[in-house]
């Protein structure tokens, strides 16, 4: 089991979320940030593009580290934004989604978040999905990114909405149990 674990990301809000969320699923290691920022490869595949990336915080910082990659998959629009979500999301935001999906019934939608760990004994990866459909609005203050228009599968509040459903159902919440169990069972 490790005493410290570096989360390498630029996102401060992805940080606060992995770090409420080690402190409540583990008490044997403590949740570091490893501040980085990093030009991603570009490829249809978020753990392709975790793997690259763990690679170059662990080259950076030479701790146990992980970095992680969300993409938001929308069924009617052929998994569009897919692994381009951070670019989509400066262009267009959430209101440019919503327009790309008016008169759209189908709303399915889901997250996928890939870890990639590195320890410097090879890499690790853990996935995590989270099921649910984009709202017809923007709803809610809390969260990042597209948590405004994102519904949980049997829910009727957004992520935004709701902090609490994100992090007992999120895509993060998953794959860092995921993580979790690993780093339990080293
Ligand atoms: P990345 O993993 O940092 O590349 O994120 C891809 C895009 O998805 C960015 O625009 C993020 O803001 C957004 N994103 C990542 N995680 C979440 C989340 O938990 N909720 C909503 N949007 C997210």
């Amino acid at each position: 089991m490790l005493e410290e674990i570096y989360f390498a990301t630029g996102n401060l809000n992805k940080f606060k979320e992995a770090k409420e969320i080690f402190e409540k699923e583990t008490s044997e290691a403590a949740l570091e940030h490893f501040e980085f920022r990093h030009r991603e490869i570009r490829s249809d595949s978020i753990e392709e593009i975790a793997k690259e990336s763990v690679e170059a915080a662990y080259g950076g910082l030479g701790k146990p580290v992980f970095v992680e990659d969300t993409g938001l998959f929308i069924d009617a629009l052929n998994g569009f934004p897919g692994t381009y979500s951070a670019w989509v999301q400066a262009k267009l935001g959430c209101s440019g989604i919503l327009k790309l999906l008016e008169g759209v019934e189908d709303r399915k939608a889901k997250f996928e978040a890939c870890i990639a760990f590195h320890n410097g004994n090879g890499i690790k990866t853990f996935k995590g999905v989270c099921e649910g459909r984009i709202a017809e609005n923007e709803r809610g203050e809390s969260g990042f990114g597209y948590d405004p228009i994102f519904i949980p599968k049997g829910e009727s509040s957004t992520f935004a909405e709701s902090i609490e459903l994100k992090n007992k159902y999120s895509h993060r919440y998953k794959s860092l149990l995921e993580l979790i169990s690993y780093l339990e069972n080293l």
